[in-house]
């Protein structure tokens, strides 16, 4: 059967607003991550501690995180934030964050164009960011990008992404989301991988799935992670975002989407849909456009 409650993990302010022609303004954005809590996500991911020139959308991370310390307590502290090394680890733990992500790629084109290092490269610059992590009793969760097809290098054969995630956790990652960075998933394919990952000794507790809608494929590749029994998904409200550094990726499964289904499924996952709707809807006009969610726009306030 599937499973009795899912966590959604929430990427919105990060995924979401990293890949905004506009820079959202950092009041703004503090409130998103508020509502997105008082709405009963368990889990908000907040910013990331990469290069402003990279990523000017979240060259005020410090100062968020800050703003939200000043808001929530000691709870800021809790929000994941993404770190691609030393540098961006430094950042995080003179904010006293406990929880950070890094995030590696598969593919040899994606490292290269996301994090300016070959794809062997980037497992050096990880492991001191964990070990330095694990020393300071901080939580790191990895992510792994291009798992079901690249853009530059087309599909992406299901040793590739067992490899590169049996790396991640070696090095002491506690949990691995599997990224469908540019949405070309199909369900079929989100059962192989799993399978792929199980028979490398890795079970699905450790798993968090990661989708974009580009093909309208989001939930049914939820579905196909759920019956193979992982409970924990990535989404963002309303279905922002999308990876600048990525050709062809669109918006995330939207988190009102994820949520309408789980409800239809009895599901429990602990967040307040009419809460994330308003959220999304105060949210999009903010950017000055509609949410791309069906489901987000037809739940939006009147
Ligand atoms: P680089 O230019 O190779 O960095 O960038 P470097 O190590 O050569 O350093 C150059 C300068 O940058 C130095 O300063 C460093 O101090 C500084 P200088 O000495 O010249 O004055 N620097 C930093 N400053 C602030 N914070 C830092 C930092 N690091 C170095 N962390 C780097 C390498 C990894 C930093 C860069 O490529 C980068 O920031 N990449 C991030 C790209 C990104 O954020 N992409 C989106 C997130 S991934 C995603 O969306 C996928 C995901 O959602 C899952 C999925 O869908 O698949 C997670
Ligand atoms: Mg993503």
């Amino acid at each position: 059967g599937l499973p009795e409650a899912v966590t959604i993990y929430e990427v919105g302010p990060r995924d979401g607003l990293q890949n905004e022609k506009a820079v959202v303004p950092l009041a703004v954005k503090a409130e998103f991550v508020t509502r997105l809590l008082d709405a009963g996500l368990p889990i908000v991911e907040a910013t990331s501690f990469v290069h402003p020139r990279w990523v000017p959308q979240l060259a005020d991370a410090a100062e968020l995180m800050t703003e939200l310390g000043d808001r929530l307590g000691d709870r800021a502290r809790d929000l994941p934030v993404l770190v691609p090394n030393d540098r961006g680890l430094d950042r995080a733990l003179a904010l006293g964050q406990r929880h950070v992500a890094v995030f590696g790629s598969a593919t040899e084109t994606f490292a290269q164009r996301n994090l300016n290092c070959g794809y062997e490269e980037q497992f050096a610059m990880f492991a001191p960011v964990v070990e330095r992590s694990l020393a300071a009793g901080i939580d790191v969760r990895a992510y792994v990008s291009m798992c079901f097809g690249d853009p530059w290098e087309g599909p992406v054969a299901l040793e590739r992404v067992v490899a590169a995630g049996v790396r991640l956790l070696g090095l002491g990652a506690s949990q691995l989301s599997l990224g469908d960075t540019i949405g070309v998933a199909t369900a079929g394919h989100v059962t192989a991988l799993i399978e792929a990952f199980g028979a490398a000794g890795v079970g699905v507790d450790r798993l968090a799935l990661h989708f974009h809608d580009t093909y309208g494929q989001a939930l049914a590749n939820v579905q196909a992670g759920l019956r193979a029994g992982v409970t924990t998904f990535d989404a963002s409200a309303g279905g922002l975002g999308g990876c600048p550094y990525a050709r062809s990726a669109t918006g995330n499964l939207a988190t009102e989407d994820l949520v309408w289904m789980l409800e239809g499924l009895g599901i429990a996952h602990g967040v307040d849909l009419a809460a994330v709707a308003a959220t999304s809807a105060w949210m999009a006009g903010h950017l000055g456009r509609p949410s791309p969610s069906a489901a987000a726009r037809a739940l939006a306030p009147a």
